[in-house]
């Protein structure tokens, strides 16, 4: 699918528009230039302007030389570098921050750390910081640092860079680590000797290698034996991470203007996890039915089209909890609109559809139509709350209505109004809401046109430049967007898919992987992606199964339901002018595995749901890297074609054409395969046969794996929960989360298996939640007999 089909929402009118404007934004941004250039200077400018290439990388000097250092309380020290303050605070023993200068106005919070002991010695050539787990040791003469954690070096020779035009940092963290994380890159799961930019960017489709994308995260987590290291710069601006392309076992990080805000954490990756998210706020709980399959194009349409889709799930038992709309419900492409014609009866749709047991999810773009008369338009006009030049005038860009402006989510006031948008939908039966184009992205001619830097942002009241917020507008929607919903519905959780975010953005929105292609390779990325995600915090997310742009094969689509239906974000979605893509558009056989594919996942909700809730509560997510559950094990460095999801499943997906067959690396074990209840001793490879209709899928023994009976949707009966349980000598422990599935802060329970050998006991370890009574089948994963009390109905 090239770009003139994904645009065919786009009227010859706007691709003028979009040509044009380049040079309208070029002469306003001449205008706006710092020393107001008049006559030839002005027209100079905005030749420069139209021509403005990407930045390139500021470049910086290290601070070198003579280091002293102070202690400023018994959890900080000062250290005096090159002329420079450098302020080290001891968050706690494993989390260490160092600070020049001031916070930008969305600086992670370190409310939540007590601080941690900081002793100072002062030796003959090296000054050293120690807290219980981190030793830093500074040479005098040049200034270099070493952060020793766990008996090991985990980063040597650091250097803070600084100039003018920006600050940064070098180290070197060994050559024998891997690097994970920076939030959404289409790379491998190991970064290493790839050079990253951190700037929200709408790429217009993407391929591997393409950088930057939608969401970009300054944390990455080098891993090496059995440690990590978790370097999160907390700064918006613009910058170039370096993973060892220069040189291996380098980094460097380069950002192009703000203070310096460095935290530097260790220990294993789920204690790096759990304190990064600490740092920027976990995420918060979806509702079970969000968990749930999604289906989605660009886009359903006229209402009568919803329908259809909605009672052929139905009809067909393929469980299914959302049906997404995209932009064509809207009229003419403005937000919290209606079409007049093909939606005309929202209000009858949405009732439908929850009669069938589906919840609507709707698109809100953040480019608001200017147009006197369009009442979003005219209330912001009124408010000021769209985002201006420094002359006053309000910025212009095009998006699919045409000329658009855009709200200024930094300022509170802009984030209430915003968030009392999604009244009129909400009343109207819209269940949750998708925020896209949130980069921001403007539909240009050359594309990718960004919002200039020029542009002036409240940033909480205290005054910012869009070069420094530019990376924050996306999450900034998503939480005005969160915030609205949860204000005018406080009972429920509030639902929003961003494909936007910087680093928190976990806690207002789940997140897709945007604009990919439905190639074998796509299929291999979004896995990819998706790792290197949750270990940026950001665990619900998935991305367009089956491909956004194209059509995918039989087989790839099969393969693809395969690996999404493990994945927290589970979404079919394809762009306009696409095939097809509903799990019976591919015959009877694909459409009985896709069924397959959708009903397993129905079956592990209750097992799906508590690792989303372990990860609300430790920042652990839901799918894991091999070397996140098993840092200790050297085979799994980097390991990215399987992975781990919660605590006790173990996948291995088929990610190539023709397989029939997959071998699969096993930790330690025992481990027994789900379908069938093979045991396998671990610790070695194995080769299990996977034909089309099969993804291999293994239990962790000593897990105890809960699951339900199939669903048609989230809500339409639990009749049976069954524990699946896989014998392991000595003792293990899982976790079971129960809620109703909705409500905000309501009632939970979370019960504590713990299984002995073939014994199993129970115990609730927390809460008061009482569910509706089922029965309770307990079952050995190998259908050997076990040893249990558990009463049915318990
Ligand atoms: C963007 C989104 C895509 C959506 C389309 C139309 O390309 O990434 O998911 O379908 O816009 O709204």
């Amino acid at each position: 699918m090239n770009l003139l089909a994904m645009f065919g929402a786009v009227s010859p009118g706007l691709v003028a528009r979009g040509a044009w404007h380049h040079v309208r934004t070029a002469l306003r941004a001449a205008s706006n230039a710092p020393g107001a250039p008049r006559g030839f200077d002005w027209l100079d400018e905005a030749w420069r302007q139209l021509r403005a290439e990407t930045p390139a990388s500021p470049s910086l000097t290290p601070l070198r030389g003579v280091a002293f250092a102070r202690a400023v309380s018994p959890t900080d020290a000062e250290l005096g570098l090159d002329g420079r303050t450098v302020r080290v605070t001891a968050l706690a023993d494993d989390v260490v921050l160092f600070e020049a200068g001031p916070p930008h106005a969305y600086a992670a919070s370190t409310d939540g750390f007590p601080g941690a002991g900081l002793a100072l010695e002062d030796g003959l050539a090296a000054l050293t910081l120690r807290t219980k787990a981190v030793t830093l040791t500074v040479a005098k003469d040049t200034g270099a640092l070493r952060v020793e954690a766990g008996g090991a070096v985990v980063a040597d020779d650091v250097e803070f860079l600084s100039a003018a035009s920006g600050v940064g940092f070098r180290a070197r963290v060994g050559d024998g680590a891997t690097f994970h994380g920076l939030g959404e890159r289409a790379a491998a799961f190991d970064l290493s000797g790839g050079r990253y930019t951190l700037w929200n960017t709408d790429p217009a489709l993407y391929r591997r290698g393409d950088d930057p994308l939608y969401l970009s995260i300054p944390f990455l987590v080098a891993q090496a034996g059995g440690r990590a290291t978790g370097f999160f710069f907390d700064n918006p601006h613009r910058a170039q991470v370096d993973v060892g392309a220069s040189e291996r076992g380098r980094l460097e990080w380069l950002v192009h203007g703000g203070a310096l805000r460095l935290f530097v954490v260790t220990g294993t990756p789920a204690e790096v996890l759990e304190r990064y998210t600490a740092l920027t706020g976990r995420a918060r709980l979806p509702p079970l039915w969000a968990l749930g399959f999604h289906q989605s194009r660009h886009s359903y349409f006229p209402q009568a089209c919803v329908l259809e889709v909605a009672k052929a799930f139905r009809r067909r038992r393929i469980p299914c909890d959302v049906l997404h709309l995209d932009i064509h419900h809207m009229d003419g492409y403005r937000s919290f609109t209606w079409h007049p014609r093909d939606f005309a009866e929202p209000r009858a749709l949405t009732a439908e559809l929850h009669a069938l047991g589906f919840k609507a999810l709707a698109i809100v773009d953040p480019g608001i139509k200017v147009e006197p008369g369009y009442r979003v338009y005219d209330e912001g006009v009124a408010r000021g709350a769209f985002l201006r030049w420094p002359d006053g005038a309000p910025f212009v860009g095009p998006v699919w209505p045409g000329d658009c402006h855009f709200p200024d989510f930094s300022s509170p006031e802009v984030r209430a109004w915003w968030g009392g948008q999604y009244r009129g939908l909400l009343d109207d039966g819209v269940d949750a809401f998708w925020n896209d184009m949130n980069e921001v992205a403007l539909i240009t001619v050359p594309v990718g046109a960004q919002l200039p830097g020029a542009l002036r942002h409240d940033a909480e009241g205290k005054g910012a430049s869009h070069d420094e917020l530019h990376n924050l507008y996306g999450q900034l929607m998503a939480k005005a967007s969160v915030d609205g919903l949860e204000a005018l519905r406080p009972q429920a959780r509030g639902v929003v898919l961003t494909r936007s975010g910087w680093a928190g953005v976990q806690r207002h929105a789940m997140h897709w992987t945007g604009d990919n292609h439905s190639t074998w390779d796509d299929l291999r990325l979004s896995l990819q992606m998706v790792l290197n995600l949750g270990l940026s915090g950001v665990a619900f997310t998935g991305p367009d199964t089956g491909g956004f742009s194209g059509g995918p094969s039989p087989e790839l689509f099969a393969r693809w339901m395969q690996l999404s239906s493990f994945f927290p974000f589970f979404r079919v979605h394809s762009v306009l002018g696409s095939p097809d893509q509903e799990p019976w558009a591919f015959g009877d056989e694909v459409e009985a595995i896709a069924r397959a594919a959708i009903e397993q996942r129905y079956r592990l909700l209750p097992y799906l749901y508590t690792a989303a809730w372990q990860t609300t509560r430790t920042g652990a997510p839901v799918v894991r890297p091999m070397s996140f559950g098993f840092p200790g094990d050297a085979r799994f460095a980097g390991v990215d074609d399987q992975f781990l999801v919660g605590d006790a499943l173990l996948v291995a997906p088929v990610l190539e054409r023709g397989a029939t067959s997959r071998r699969v690396l096993l930790p330690e074990g025992p481990w027994f395969e789900l379908a069938t209840g093979a045991r396998h001793d671990g610790g070695g490879r194995v080769e299990v046969p996977a034909p089309l209709e099969v993804v291999p899928v293994f239990v962790r023994g000593g897990a105890v794996v809960p699951r339900w009976n199939v669903q048609q949707y989230v809500g339409e009966g639990v009749h049976e929960l069954e524990l699946l349980v896989a014998p392991a000598p000595g003792e293990h422990e899982s976790l079971l989360y129960e809620d109703d599935g909705m409500t905000r802060g309501g009632p939970f329970r979370v019960t504590r298996f713990t299984v002995r050998g073939r014994e199993l006991e129970r115990s609730t370890l927390e809460g008061t939640y009482q569910p509706p009574s089922v029965p309770v089948r307990v079952l050995a994963v190998d259908a050997l007999p076990l040893r249990h009390e558990l009463d049915a109905g318990a």
